[in-house]
Order: C-alpha cells, then sequence, then structure tokens
C-alpha cells in the first residue's frame, strides 16, 4: 500500500505526507533533492517513523527513479515535485525547464516501465498522480468565468509554460501508452511549512520584522487561495476515486485582491500581536514595481472534482489566514533556520532591484 511522494519536503508535498501519515493511511517513500525550497524539517516528526522512507534525490535520475519504484513497489506516485516561485522563473527559467519538464519525464517513463512489469489487478490499480497549477489557464479578464478543465492553455511565465509542458507530457503518457495518469490544477496555496518567498509568509515575516511588505503593481491582482489541507485532500480524492486520463480542478473558491490579503494578515497580526508603537502593521504596505507578464486573475471552477468525486474545500479565507498567520507567529524558528544563503541572496537581489 506504499505510495511514493515527490517533493514531499516542500510545503504542499510536506503537509501532504503529514496529513497521510496522521492519518493512517500506510507508507510513504519521499524522493526530494532538498533545493532551497526543500526542508526535512517539514516531516521532523515522522523522520523516525517506519512508516516513511526518505531518499534524497532528484526526479531527474532516471536510475535512482527506477531503483525507488523496483524496491518499493508503490501503488501510486504523487508528484509535486517542482521548482515553483514565478519571480525565480522569470530570474533564471533552466532549473524549472529541467525540474519540471525534464523532471516530470523521467518519472513518467520511470513509472510507465514500471507499470508494465505488474500484474493485471496492479496495473489496474496504480496511479500518477500529476499535482498542477491554474497558472497554465494564463489569466482572467474580471467578467470572465472561473477557469474549467476544458479552458485552453495560455501560459504567461515560465513558471507556468514548464508546469503546461509537463501537463502535456502527462496526458500523452496516458493517451498514448494508457498510463494511469490523473492531473490536477490547483490554485495558490496557503497555510503552515510555506516557503517566505511567496506572498502571504514573506508579508507575514516583513510585518514582524518591522520591514516593507512589497506589493506588485496596483496590488488588485486576484488569485483563488485554498488552504493548503483542502487542496490535499483534494489529490487524495483524485487519487482514491479520479478517473485516470482526467483533469480535475481544484480551488479554494474565494478570489481576493493581492491588497485584500496582505490587509487581513495586517488585521490579524495587529490583534494578536501589536507593534510596539500602537500603530497598524499596514503603514508598512509599500507598492513596488510590477512584476513582468503579471497574471491579472486567477479563479477555478472545481465543480467536477464536486460532482465526481465529492471534495470540497472547506477552509474559509479569513479563518484561514489567521490559523496561518498564529502558525507563523508560533514558528518563528523554523522561518530563522530555512533562510539560507540562497534565500537571503534571492530576497538581495529582488527587492534591491524592486528599490525597497
Ligand atoms: P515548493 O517549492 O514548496 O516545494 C517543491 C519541492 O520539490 C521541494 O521540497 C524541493 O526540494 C523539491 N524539488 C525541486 N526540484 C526537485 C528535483 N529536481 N527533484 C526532486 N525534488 C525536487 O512547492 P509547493 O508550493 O509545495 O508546490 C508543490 C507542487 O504543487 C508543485 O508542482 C507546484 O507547481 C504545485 N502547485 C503549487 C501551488 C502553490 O500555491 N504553491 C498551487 C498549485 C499547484
Ligand atoms: P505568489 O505567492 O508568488 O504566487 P503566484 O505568483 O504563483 O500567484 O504571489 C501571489 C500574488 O502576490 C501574485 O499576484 C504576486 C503578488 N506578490 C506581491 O505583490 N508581492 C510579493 O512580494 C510577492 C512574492 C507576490
Amino acid at each position: 500500500m506504499t505510495i511514493l511522494v515527490t517533493g514531499g519536503a516542500g510545503f504542499i508535498g510536506a503537509n501532504f505526507v503529514r496529513d497521510w501519515l496522521c492519518e493512517d493511511r500506510g507508507p510513504v517513500v519521499v524522493l526530494d533533492k532538498l533545493t532551497y525550497a526543500g526542508n526535512l524539517g517539514n516531516l521532523a516528526e515522522f523522520l523516525e517513523d517506519p512508516r516513511l522512507v526518505f531518499a534524497q534525490g532528484d526526479i531527474c535520475a532516471a536510475d535512482l527513479v527506477a531503483r525507488l519504484l523496483e524496491e518499493h513497489a508503490p501503488r501510486a506516485v504523487v508528484h509535486f515535485a517542482a521548482e515553483s516561485h514565478v519571480d525565480r522563473s522569470i530570474d533564471s527559467a533552466a532549473d524549472f525547464i529541467r525540474t519540471n519538464v525534464e523532471g516530470t519525464h523521467c518519472l513518467l517513463s520511470g513509472a510507465l516501465n514500471h507499470w508494465r512489469t505488474l500484474s493485471p489487478v496492479a496495473a489496474r490499480e496504480f496511479r500518477f498522480v500529476h499535482v498542477s497549477t491554474d497558472e497554465v489557464y494564463g489569466t482572467l479578464e474580471p467578467d470572465d468565468p472561473p477557469f474549467r478543465e476544458t479552458n485552453p492553455y495560455r501560459p504567461n511565465s515560465p513558471y507556468s509554460a514548464s508546469k503546461a509542458a509537463a501537463d502535456h507530457l502527462a496526458r500523452a503518457w496516458f493517451q498514448t501508452h494508457g498510463l494511469p495518469v490523473l492531473t490536477t490544477n490547483c490554485s495558490n496555496n496557503y497555510g503552515p511549512y510555506q516557503f517566505p518567498e511567496k506572498l502571504i509568509p514573506l508579508v507575514v515575516r516583513n510585518a514582524i520584522r518591522g520591514q516593507a511588505l512589497p506589493i506588485y503593481g496596483d496590488g488588485r491582482n486576484v488569485r483563488d487561495w485554498i488552504y493548503v489541507s483542502d487542496h490535499c485532500a483534494g489529490v487524495r480524492r483524485v487519487l482514491e476515486a479520479g478517473r485516470p486520463g482526467e483533469v480535475y480542478n481544484l480551488g479554494g473558491g474565494q478570489e481576493k485582491t493581492n491588497i485584500e490579503v496582505v490587509h487581513a494578515i495586517c488585521a490579524h497580526l495587529d490583534a494578536v500581536s501589536p507593534r510596539p508603537d500602537g500603530k497598524s502593521y499596514a503603514e508598512q504596505i509599500s507598492f513596488v514595481k510590477d512584476r513582468p507578464g503579471h497574471d491579472r486573475r486567477y479563479a477555478i471552477d472545481s465543480t467536477k472534482a464536486l460532482r465526481e468525486l465529492g471534495w470540497r474545500p472547506g477552509e474559509s479565507f479569513d479563518a484561514g489566514v489567521r490559523k496561518t498567520v498564529d502558525w507563523y507567529l508560533d514558528h518563528l524558528p523554523w522561518v530563522e533556520r530555512i533562510e539560507s544563503g540562497d534565500y537571503r541572496e534571492w530576497v538581495k537581489r529582488q527587492y534591491e532591484d524592486l528599490h525597497l
């Protein structure tokens, strides 16, 4: 009953593995390269747990992938590993092409070879869940309906283009080879263990350090926020009950402008950890140069996941953001520990260019 989870030391992957083990759903093998975004500390309580095997390695390493599949004979691969930060992909796209495109190809090929050795029953039950993003669909106008699975792909950033390429490979491995691949396209996640280069943890971190809260452009870009455990529950439902070859959009159904998000964080911080001078953290907001190619709006229509899988997100944005802010306040040493040289260098380069 083992599953192989790639990227299980990153934000969503670690939440997925933690939830999986807490619910005692079976053994997990995690394959993770531990890039700047990967952190074994995200799985700390489980590192001695016999149900978890951690393999540090690259999804582009065909031999390693083949060995793990042969040794552990997982019933499923759940593929989270990726380079995931849009701003970094604008800075340099090479790692995105390598991991997101070549790495996904390597995993699909390894999984196909493995799948072909399985008994008919095991082959029928095998699953490859490819975890992707709503960003592959491009941007929406204010009055456009939310993205459906049938929307055309129109990626605008190097990140979303690399994920779109991976999605096409996943589709082709089902259509051509029959590998039981399922793809999820999810909206913006937030919650515990998110690396503080992404908007929500970055704002919490900067706020409590008395630093500027950088908002790109006019702050009116809209994202559809989903609490990470809701996303993980959606991936589990796809794994359990999704139809091979199908795509499932998973969204939080909670569209917010970036400025609304930042104000919500500041309001909660004002309540639970007020600034010594009594002013609001919102005073630290600073509008900076916009991200090139910045998608204006994302929104997800999750009707198919609800209809076919009975999945719907449970967390409201207001409660989820309060929980998330509280988690970061309670885990400041976690934030300090992951601020590696790479992260400091990145923040310096990115935000100095934005004149912060
Ligand atoms: P993350 O950047 O926090 O974590 C990525 C993990 O993958 C890290 O542990 C990293 O070490 C690992 N990794 C990177 N390159 C690797 C390689 N070559 N080999 C093995 N491991 C490697 O990302 P995340 O936010 O947890 O996103 C996980 C997945 O979900 C990604 O595929 C992403 O595209 C998708 N997704 C993310 C969001 C979001 O809001 N964060 C939304 C929708 C979909
Ligand atoms: P991000 O968390 O990077 O996710 P994505 O780009 O994948 O949607 O950014 C969320 C939104 O917040 C996006 O519209 C860009 C914006 N943003 C800022 O305004 N300032 C920042 O410092 C960051 C990192 C993001």
